[in-house]
């Protein structure tokens, strides 16, 4: 079965769901928190939208999901009121996660969520439409140049299914006797995980250069390498990514 139609956090609000189980994830967010306000600024002065689009990708279900949707309005209205603009800006959000993610107890939280954001802002936020957006993001899901700024945070470490290369020719698993990547593993099971992120990355990003609009931007934060491990240096496998794509498209 697919991985992309079974996966996902565990929903609720229980002991052992998500909601609470994701400080980790949290601080990540928090510590990327002043990039997100900085970009969402620029763009904004860059290209002033009557309606700012965005999309949180992998947002999962829990306290972590709104944080983005809360910060970009946050920093949409601090704008807005240093433009003196009459009319305040409109705001799309996307909530992206795989098909069985727990959407409905986001939905549900979300009259608590306008109200508890206009109690800290002091007034009336501007028009803000959450919708959810089920599928892979190692794949199309927007229209194209359709979406101002990507956020996606602790993410892209999930690979989109299983290497194929981990399966020896006598179809027996490679890495059997381990569930994820050690020194002790046969040396085939490194390159196999990394030439599949390679992939899913690659994939990835073209999806979203064909969904970015002129001047948009994103912002990935994610699990790259556990020093302590001594496998592969993860910024040189997404720096060599990025070659790859840059000389296929000036070729
Ligand atoms: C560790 S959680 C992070 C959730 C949230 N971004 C946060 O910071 O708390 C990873 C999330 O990515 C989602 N995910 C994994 N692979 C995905 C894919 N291919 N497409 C969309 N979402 C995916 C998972 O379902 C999960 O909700």
């Amino acid at each position: 079965m697919a991985i992309e139609k079974v996966l996902h956090m565990n929903g609720g609000t229980g002991e052992t769901s998500y909601a609470n189980n994701s400080t980790f994830q949290k601080n990540a967010i928090l510590n990327t928190k002043h990039i997100m306000e900085e970009c969402i600024i620029n763009l904004y002065h860059k290209t002033l939208p009557e309606c700012l689009k965005v999309a949180d990708l992998g947002c999962s279900s829990g306290p972590n999901t709104l944080m983005v949707a809360s910060t970009v309005v946050k920093v949409v209205d601090a704008i807005s009121q240093t433009l003196n603009q009459d009319q305040p800006p409109m705001i799309q959000f996307f909530l992206n996660d795989l098909y069985s993610n727990d959407f409905n107890t986001i939905f549900e939280s979300l009259p608590d969520f306008y109200k508890s954001l206009e109690e800290e802002i002091g007034h009336k936020i501007g028009p803000c439409f959450i919708s959810g957006t089920p599928g892979t993001f190692y794949g199309r899901l927007f229209p194209n140049h359709s979406i101002h700024f990507f956020h996606s945070s602790s993410t892209l470490h999930w690979l989109s299914q299983i290497p194929k290369e981990l399966s020896s020719e006598i179809g027996e698993p490679m890495n059997k006797e381990a569930i994820y990547v050690t020194k002790a593993s046969p040396p085939g099971v490194q390159k196999a995980y990394t030439l599949q992120f390679k992939r899913d990355l690659k994939m990835f990003l073209r999806s979203r250069s064909e969904e970015l609009l002129p001047d948009g931007a994103m912002l990935l934060s994610f699990i790259i390498s556990d020093q302590h491990l001594d496998v592969i240096n993860g910024w040189e496998v997404v720096g060599s990514v990025l070659n790859e794509m840059v000389s296929e498209v000036s070729k």
